[in-house]
């Protein structure tokens, strides 16, 4: 049952030192690739990185997160405003920007982002989302360009830990039927 996957998930930030199979990686991705979209848009990049150095360096530039860099794979999820409009080409997107398809394509790519914690959890692996950054720190480490916006750094690998479950509100508190 999809239902036990999903309550199945935790944010793990604790990984043990063993790497990811290209075989599991592939999935996840394939996960993020079949995300829907706004239009079927597809409004999103990911960049593997499981190069050390480059691993501290997103740490670095994710508020300092540097338990980040311990994961042997990291996937940073990037939204792209051309994919809404050529007319963005070189446009600034960060997070002072309120522009409608600035929030269209985080939208989209978050819902990929799902698709990756979910396959992520499915493989035997843990992650984390991790939104914690700012624009002006994290591109210059990846050389994203201007128009892009970083929605997620997702460190992915074997769990060192059995997190909890984390509290969610009442199904009560959260739903109301047929108007508000
Ligand atoms: C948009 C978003 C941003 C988050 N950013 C961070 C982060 O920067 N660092 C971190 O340790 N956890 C981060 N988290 C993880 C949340 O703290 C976590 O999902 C929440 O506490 C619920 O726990 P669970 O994922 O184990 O169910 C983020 C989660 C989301 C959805």
């Amino acid at each position: 049952m999809m239902i036990n996957s999903i309550q199945h998930r935790r944010s793990v930030r604790n990984f043990l030192d063993q790497p990811v199979e290209e075989a599991k990686l592939n999935e996840i991705l394939e996960a993020a690739r079949m995300a829907p979209s706004g239009n079927n848009k597809q409004p999103w990049f990911f960049i593997v990185v499981r190069d050390e150095k480059m691993r501290n360096e997103v740490a670095a530039a994710t508020n300092n997160q540097m338990w980040i860099a311990r994961a042997p794979v990291v996937i940073v999820a990037v939204a792209d405003m051309l994919a809404r409009s050529e007319d963005y080409a070189g446009m600034v997107v960060d997070e002072e920007n309120s522009n409608f398809d600035v929030k269209r394509i985080i939208r989209d790519t978050s819902i990929a982002v799902t698709h990756i914690l979910l396959e992520v959890d499915h493989q035997g692996l843990g992650a984390c989302w991790c939104g914690g950054l700012t624009q002006k720190n994290i591109k210059p480490v990846l050389g994203i360009p201007q128009d892009k916006f970083v929605v997620a750094v997702i460190p992915i690998g074997y769990p060192a830990e059995e997190p909890k479950a984390k509290p969610r509100k009442a199904l009560e508190e959260i739903v109301r039927y047929e108007h508000w």
